[in-house]
């Protein structure tokens, strides 16, 4: 593990990310941006469109999307990348992926998405939250620590934790098309953001866990360059928790995050 930051709160959280990718997108106008969706990374986004960048030249490319929601849904992720994302730092559309959860169009989704990241060159820092069931992405427990892009079904629990997104949680699509865990583990730099205490024993899992594929966050052991920011209560559960805060107090000062 590169190195866990316990934040006071999730705003202090999402400022520490931001200015990760504000250091990156001031280097390289022309970056590639992994981005995710659901709560965790608002705090982050918000930050970010404090900064004052240009994100006109920058790549983005979502973690997943829906299977078989309406064009235009406001709960696809197509959808939400646009509004809490696009919008608010002022990305090109034109730049910004999401997968395609056309269900005419599964069977080269993934090898498209592929094919797209590599044509950018790749992902240079990919945001990611965790599932309380330990996923990351879509990639729900079982899922091959080296998988592409491809077609998965949601657990029941990662259907009831998205319910609240929906009228019902019949509404919750079934299927979705994610970055695969292989995908993740090929982006330069992960950021993995986890807040409140529903996540406490996911994230613990996946930092001091063993690396296993029953809990697909763990993958994150095996990246040359991880951050893992959290609040206070998702590092609830934490053994080393003491261990990375007097880390952190002690970077050298060369060491920026
Ligand atoms: P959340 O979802 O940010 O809405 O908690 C995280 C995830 O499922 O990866």
């Amino acid at each position: 593990m590169s190195e866990v930051v316990i934040a006071a709160d999730a705003e202090e959280a999402g400022a520490l990310a931001a200015g990760i990718i504000g250091r990156l997108v001031q280097d390289d106008p022309a970056a590639v941006l992994g981005v995710a969706t659901g709560s965790t990374p608002l705090p982050l986004y918000r930050a970010l469109a404090t900064l004052g960048l240009d994100f006109r030249g920058v790549t983005a490319f979502a973690l997943d999307e829906y299977v078989g929601l309406p064009p235009g849904h406001a709960e696809s992720y197509r959808q939400v990348i646009e509004r809490e994302v696009v919008g608010p730092l002022g990305l090109d559309p034109t730049r910004v992926h999401v997968p395609n959860g056309d269900p005419e169009e599964l069977a080269h989704a993934g090898s498209d998405y592929e094919a797209a990241i590599a044509l950018a060159g790749g992902v240079d820092v990919q945001i990611l939250g965790i599932g309380t069931d330990g996923h990351i992405g879509f990639n729900e427990p079982g899922s091959s620590l080296a998988s592409p892009t491809r077609v998965k079904t949601l657990t029941p629990e990662t259907r009831a934790d998205n319910a609240r997104f929906f009228d019902s949680i019949d509404d919750v699509p079934m299927h979705c098309v994610t970055q695969g865990i292989g995908t993740i583990l090929r982006a330069r730099h992960l950021i993995l953001l986890a807040f409140g205490e529903a996540k406490a024993s996911a994230l613990a899992a996946a930092v001091e866990g063993p690396v296993t594929a029953s809990v697909p966050a763990s993958a994150i052991q095996l990246h040359p360059r991880v951050t893992v920011i959290v609040d206070e209560a998702a590092a609830a559960q934490l053994e080393r928790a003491d261990y990375y805060r007097y880390v952190f107090a002690n970077r050298p000062a060369w060491q920026q995050l």
